[in-house]
């Protein structure tokens, strides 16, 4: 079987040809509620084709600095030519093993990445030692629960197990990593959870 990386390179040129006409607004919501702001340092975990990053600009009004991490080179590829700002950089990472001892956010944003994990409660650590004291983390898929495990289901044996967490699973293994003023939203077409690193 091909890896991860392998099957989203396979993607990546046409990757944002297949979003949904309204993911832009979508995802300006995922933004807007999860209370990403002005002056932040962000990290976007499986930025894939730099999506939601016009909306973070529109957001922070491009103040922010933003870190966007990706195991697939050729997601990264799409994104570096489509994003070229000064603010924004890009890397070749792997959320899992990122070991990074001088970085840290205000906020980390995992979107339509969550289920890819291998090890989610792994991953939850990593991202609580990545966040400053009030940070945030936010987990989210803009187009819903069963809308995402039923492109997972039929995609590739390489995406077929990766299910959107319901949110009450959500909630607890967000609780059991540390994080509190959990904030949570699951409708047929928005999800999202959000949470913070106590101050
Ligand atoms: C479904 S795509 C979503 C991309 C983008 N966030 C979006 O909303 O369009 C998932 C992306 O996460 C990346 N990915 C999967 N597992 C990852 C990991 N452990 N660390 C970093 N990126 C990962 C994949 O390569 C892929 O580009």
């Amino acid at each position: 079987m091909i890896s991860q990386a392998e099957f989203f390179d396979s993607y990546a040129e046409k990757w944002d040809s297949m979003e949904r006409p309204d993911i832009c607004d979508l995802l300006d919501r995922v933004v807007r509620e999860s209370g990403i702001s002005a002056g932040m340092d962000i990290l976007d975990v499986g930025t894939g084709t730099g999506v939601i990053i016009p909306c973070i600009q529109r957001a922070t009004n491009g103040d922010c600095n933003l870190r966007a991490i990706d195991i697939s080179a050729g997601m990264l590829a799409i994104a570096r030519s489509k994003v070229n700002l000064p603010n924004v950089r890009f890397e070749l990472a792997d959320i899992e093993d990122f070991d990074c001892p001088d970085c840290s956010f205000d906020a980390i944003i995992c979107n339509a990445v969550y289920p890819h994990f291998t090890n989610k409660s792994k991953v939850l650590s990593r991202i609580w030692s990545l966040l400053r004291p009030s940070g945030i983390i936010v987990v989210s898929h803009p187009t819903g629960r069963e809308a995402v495990n039923k492109v997972h289901r039929e995609a590739s044996a390489v995406v077929t197990q990766d299910k959107v967490p319901t949110i009450e699973v959500m909630s607890f293994m967000l609780s059991a990593a540390g994080f509190t003023n959990i904030s949570t939203t699951d409708e047929p077409e928005f999800y999202l959870a959000h949470a913070g690193k106590p101050h």
